[in-house]
């Protein structure tokens, strides 16, 4: 995709999800999905995108180690917000053939385990699902760890054959995510109100102490 990225960037600087959502839809001959973990910022962007009526769709990986509050939490969305969710299993073989040799919590081992594990169930999948994709719009902001401070608005995935990767969200805020979640009267997965900030796998997610760092709830034993 050609494309000055920088020059998106510093003219996104200040806009607003609402505007790089509706400008990524109006691009030509390019298909869109959202990677939605059920997570609120997953569910905002939902929001807006039924509100403006984009042409942008909605994929979710299940891993099958999800919580039950986020398989709930994904009812409430397909039902109140009337959105269909594309999702995505991991290959079964390959979960046959890890669970058949390694059982079914090889990923607390040691490291690599844990990405072989999240390999199958989270990678592969997701690969799969970008693969029909140009472009794809995940839930990520800047202050959600050290490793996403310079999250860009738009950018080149060159892990997922250069499609684009666009993080409406990079620049909100908690409180500005909750203000809205609250507002708007959206649904959200019920965890959150018993001290899970950050969620994923149910046996690689746990709650927070307060005033905890919300990753810290994430594959906590490797620390
Ligand atoms: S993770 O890499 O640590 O698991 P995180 O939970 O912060 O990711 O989620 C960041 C973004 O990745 C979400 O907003 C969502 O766009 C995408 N994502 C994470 N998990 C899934 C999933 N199971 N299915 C689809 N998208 C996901
Ligand atoms: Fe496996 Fe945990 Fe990764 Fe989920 S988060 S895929 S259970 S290692």
């Amino acid at each position: 995709m050609s494309m000055d990225i920088d020059k998106i960037n510093s003219t996104f600087s200040g806009a607003s999800a609402a505007e790089i959502l509706a400008w990524a839809a109006s691009l030509d001959g390019v298909t869109l999905s959202l990677a939605c973990s059920f997570s609120p910022e997953d569910i905002a962007i939902i929001h807006h995108i039924r509100q403006a009526k984009l042409d942008i769709g909605v994929f979710a990986i299940d891993t099958g180690r999800l919580h039950e509050e986020t398989y709930e939490c994904a009812e409430r969305v397909r039902t109140q917000l009337d959105v269909k969710i594309e999702w995505y299993f991991p290959q079964s073989a390959a979960v046959e053939t890890l669970e058949r040799n390694k059982g079914l919590y090889s990923f607390r081992n040691n490291v690599d385990d844990r990405h072989e594990c999240c390999g199958i169930r989270k990678v592969e999948p997701l690969n799969r699902a970008l693969s029909s994709l140009d472009g794809w719009i995940t839930g990520q902001r800047r202050d959600q760890s050290v490793t996403r401070t310079e999250l860009d608005h738009v950018s080149i995935d060159q892990g997922h054959q250069g499609i684009l990767k666009l993080n409406p969200l990079a620049s909100w805020s908690e409180e500005q995510l909750w203000d809205f979640i609250k507002s708007e009267d959206l649904p959200y997965n019920r965890l959150h109100d018993k001290d899970f900030p950050s969620i994923g796998c149910a046996p690689c997610t746990r709650a927070v102490r307060e005033g905890s760092h919300p990753r810290t709830g994430r594959w906590w034993w490797e620390d």
